[in-house]
Parts: C-alpha cells; structure tokens; sequence
C-alpha cells in the first residue's frame, strides 16, 4: 500500500473569509487517502466528557471548525479542554455553570446533545434550542420527551430548553420509545442514563455507527451500556465515571465522499484507515453502479475506474439503511449516470437543494417534493457554484472534480465546518483545486491560467 499520506498541520481556515475554492476538472485521481475521524462521533463525544469528573484524552479527532466550536460550548461552561493535533484533553471536574452560551449552541446541532450530559452531571440544564437548518426543521421533541421520561421537568420559552430535577436528585431509569430512530436523540438519553438511579431501556434507538462509538466511549469511563448499535439499548446507571484514553472511529462519511470522488473522475485510489461494515449500503451501492470496490485488508480499500455509471435507485434511512450524508455526493455521481436514477430523501424535509445548483452544471435533475429524478448527462461544464449545506457543498465539489473545464466554488464555511481539509486531501490525490481568497464574480472566468499544483491560502 502506498505510504499513507501525511498532511501539514493545516491551520482552520477563519470562518469569516471570503475563500473560494477554484477546481479545473477531467484531471483523475491516484494515490493514498487518509481517512479522519468521525466528525459525528467527535461532536458527541466531546459531550460524553462532561459525564466525567477527571481526564479524558480523546485521539483521532478530526481538524474540523464544528469540533473547535464545540470546544468554545466545553469551555463556556468552565471545562478544561485542550486540542493538539488529532489529540483534544477534556476535564470537566469542575462545570461552572449549566448555561450553554446561546450564540455558539444555536450554530451548532451536536452541541444540543449535551443537555444530557449535564443534566446527569448537575441535575440542571439551560440549553438553547438548535434551531433548523438548511436541511430541515430539526425539531428536539424526543430529545424532550426522553428526559422527562427520567424525570426531569422540561420548559422551553425564550428560545432555551431548561430542564431540571426537581428536588435536585438524579435522573431515574425509564423505559423510553423512540418514534423515529433519532441519532441525536438516542446519544442525548443514553448520556442522561449513565449517571441516573436504576435501568433505563431505549427502545427504536438509532443503529448508527457514531451511537456504538458513544457507547463504547462512555463504557471505558465505566458506564453501563449494552446493546449500542442494535435498536434497543439498556443502560445501568453508575455513581460516577472515571478518567479515559479513547480513540474515534474513522469517519465512514468521508470514506464515502472520497469514494465517490474516485469514481466520479474514473479514478483507482486507496482509502485507508476504513470500517467496511460501517459502509455497507454504500459500498453495495456504489457496485450496483459499477463502481468496483475491493477490500485490501481489513481497514483499507482499493476503488477502481467504473467503465461505464449505471443508473439507480436510492432511498435514504435510517442506518444501516442508505445513509442520508451520503445522498447528495451520489446525485453528483449518478448525473453522469447512463439512465434514469430516482433519489428519495426520507430522513430530513429539505435535503435537496444542491439539486439546483448541480443543475447549473450542466446536470439534468427534477426535484418533486422529497425525490429528485436525475437523468444521467454525458458530461458536466464547470461553471460559480454556491453550497448550501456541508453534504451539498461537497457534493458540488465532487461534480466540479468531473466538469469540464472551472468550477468555482462558493461556502467553504460550510465544507470546512465538516470534513477534515478536504481541498488539501484531494490535492494530493492529484485533483487541480485552489483555495483562494478573492471572491470570483460569477460569471468571470480566471485569466485561463493553467491549473495549480499548489494551493494559495
Ligand atoms: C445526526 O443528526 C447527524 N449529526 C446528521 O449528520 C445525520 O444526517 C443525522 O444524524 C441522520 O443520520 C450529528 O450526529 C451531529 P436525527 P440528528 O435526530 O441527530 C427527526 C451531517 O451532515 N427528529 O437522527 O439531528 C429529524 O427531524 C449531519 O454530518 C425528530 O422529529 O438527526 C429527522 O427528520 C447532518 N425529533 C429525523 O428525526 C427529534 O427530537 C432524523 O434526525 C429529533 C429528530
């Protein structure tokens, strides 16, 4: 296997600037991949730590904007964090207050999840609501419902969701249903039932692979759970947990993105270190495309060129159903499919917005309601492009990879917020991609320079 590929130690990018990233594409990939760890599993593991009253060390992180904003929440509330490299040290032995600030929460969805924890912790929480995003209503109500299932009164006015336990106790044990298997939802529980009196069951929890990590994560700090990553989850509630060293998952999100990178622009590229059993409908689909896939090892795959991209359908659920994340890089994919590819997106009400600008690629997508109907094209043409959400923005980058000639791309707040300098590791795969400062006005092409072989920052 090729030597894994080492990044420079890339500084975050200051979210206000008015970067863009400039792609010239037809240019194949090659090379060695290196996989980060799960954004998914970072965010809410950093709020498990608040459950701990000593040292957690927590390796594999990822360089991500959300992770570092997650850290401002941690330290708003008096915890001690400290961020080295893929290295954060958490210590919340000493929460100052059950306040979480509400300009940093209202940005960032994870952080929500943390009502549970400190609510274990302290038996008080004041936790402003996520609010919606560009993907939908994001409603918090089986976050809500669970935790007054355990026993805690729960207001919500003036934008905060203030829950306490009255008399100051703990959180009791409860047997909960989850109505939809939420991801969120089912970590904020499983965090408030540690560290709660007696046994508390989620049933219809989230199956996803960020949820097991959870647990496992929480089990090290000695934490009673079983049953993570199935539907129905038992935690025994324990007095307290203990310091921790816990390594993150790989990020099976990025794995997928950058497989459909490869195949996108025809590519054999190596990915290493993966799960395969974390992407299993994603492999399987990928496939079913054409796309060959082989497994080198058991945390490394090999991607080969598709010789032609097979129409097909996709409908997005609930893991280990196709997973929602995974949708708009595969509409990237599946517009140079040959055929008719139908996408249901059944998770989130809104997750179809980069149809549009996919369109302004030269794509040939119809959105009627929660389906997009694409009909494959044989070639894409660059053209400015604007990302809307995290997925959305790396699905645009992922078409503008295969689009003739520029594409320039517009929202990197968003792509930085979540994937681990995804420029710089398609960079060294071999794609023409520039990060640069100037705005490009739509429309105006560069001076017709030829593509870069550095990125200007
Ligand atoms: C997590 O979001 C992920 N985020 C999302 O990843 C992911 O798309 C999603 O799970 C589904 O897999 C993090 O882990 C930080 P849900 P979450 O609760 O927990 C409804 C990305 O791009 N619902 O499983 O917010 C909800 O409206 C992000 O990395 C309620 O109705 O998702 C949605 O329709 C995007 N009431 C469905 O459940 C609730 O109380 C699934 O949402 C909670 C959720």
């Amino acid at each position: 296997m090729n030597p894994s590929t080492s990044l420079p130690d890339a500084k975050l990018a200051p979210q206000a600037d008015s970067s863009v990233l400039q792609i010239w594409g037809g240019h194949p990939l090659h090379g060695h991949v290196k996989i980060s760890g799960a954004k998914n599993s970072a965010l809410v593991i950093m709020a498990g730590a608040l459950l701990c009253s000593g040292d957690c060390h927590i390796r594999n992180v990822p360089l991500l904007a959300d992770v570092e904003k997650m850290g401002q929440v941690l330290s708003a509330l008096g915890v001690r964090v400290s961020h080295q490299g893929d290295i954060l040290d958490i210590n919340a032995s000493n929460i100052t207050t059950s306040k979480a600030p509400y300009e940093l929460v209202t940005q960032l969805r994870a952080s929500f999840f943390a009502i549970g924890s400190i609510l274990a912790r302290l038996g008080v929480a004041q936790m402003p609501l996520p609010g919606g995003c560009a993907i939908g209503a994001r409603p918090v109500d089986l976050h809500v419902r669970g935790l007054q299932a355990m026993g805690a009164e729960v207001q919500i006015e003036h934008g905060i969701c203030n829950a306490y336990v009255p008399g100051g106790g703990r959180l009791k044990g409860a047997k909960i249903y989850l109505d939809t298997p939420s991801v969120g939802a089912t970590e904020t529980l499983m965090m408030a039932a540690t560290l709660a009196d007696g046994e508390t069951i989620i049933e219809n929890a989230a199956r996803e692979p960020e949820v097991a990590d959870l647990a496992n994560f929480c089990n090290a700090m000695g934490a009673k759970i079983h049953g993570a990553g199935t539907s129905i989850i038992t935690i025994v509630g324990v007095p307290q947990l203990h310091s921790v060293d816990y390594s993150i998952i790989p990020d099976r999100i990025e794995t997928g993105t950058f497989l459909v990178a490869g195949a996108i622009t025809r590519s054999e590229i190596l990915l290493s270190p993966v799960v395969p059993d974390h992407l299993i409908p994603v492999i399987a689909k990928l496939r079913e495309i054409g796309v060959p896939i082989i497994e080198e090892g058991p945390d490394c795959l090999r991607l080969l060129p598709a010789e032609t991209l097979k129409a097909t359908y996709i409908e997005t659920m609930p893991h280990p159903g196709f997973p929602t994340d995974m949708q708009a890089p595969f509409m990237a994919l599946l517009t140079l499919a040959e055929g008719d590819s139908i996408i249901n997106e059944s998770v989130f009400e809104n997750r179809l917005r980069h149809a549009s600008e996919l369109n302004r690629l030269g794509a040939d997508i119809r959105v009627k309601g929660n389906a997009a109907f694409v009909r494959g094209v044989p070639m894409l043409s660059g053209a400015p492009v604007i990302g809307t959400d995290l997925r959305a923005s790396a699905a645009l980058v992922l078409a503008g990879l295969a689009a003739e000639g520029q594409t320039t791309f517009q929202g990197l707040h968003h792509l930085d917020r979540g994937y681990d300098r995804l420029d710089l590791k398609l960079l060294q795969l071999g794609a023409k991609i520039k990060r640069v400062q100037e705005v490009v006005t739509p429309g105006v092409t560069s001076n017709g320079s030829t593509p870069p072989v550095t990125i200007s920052t």
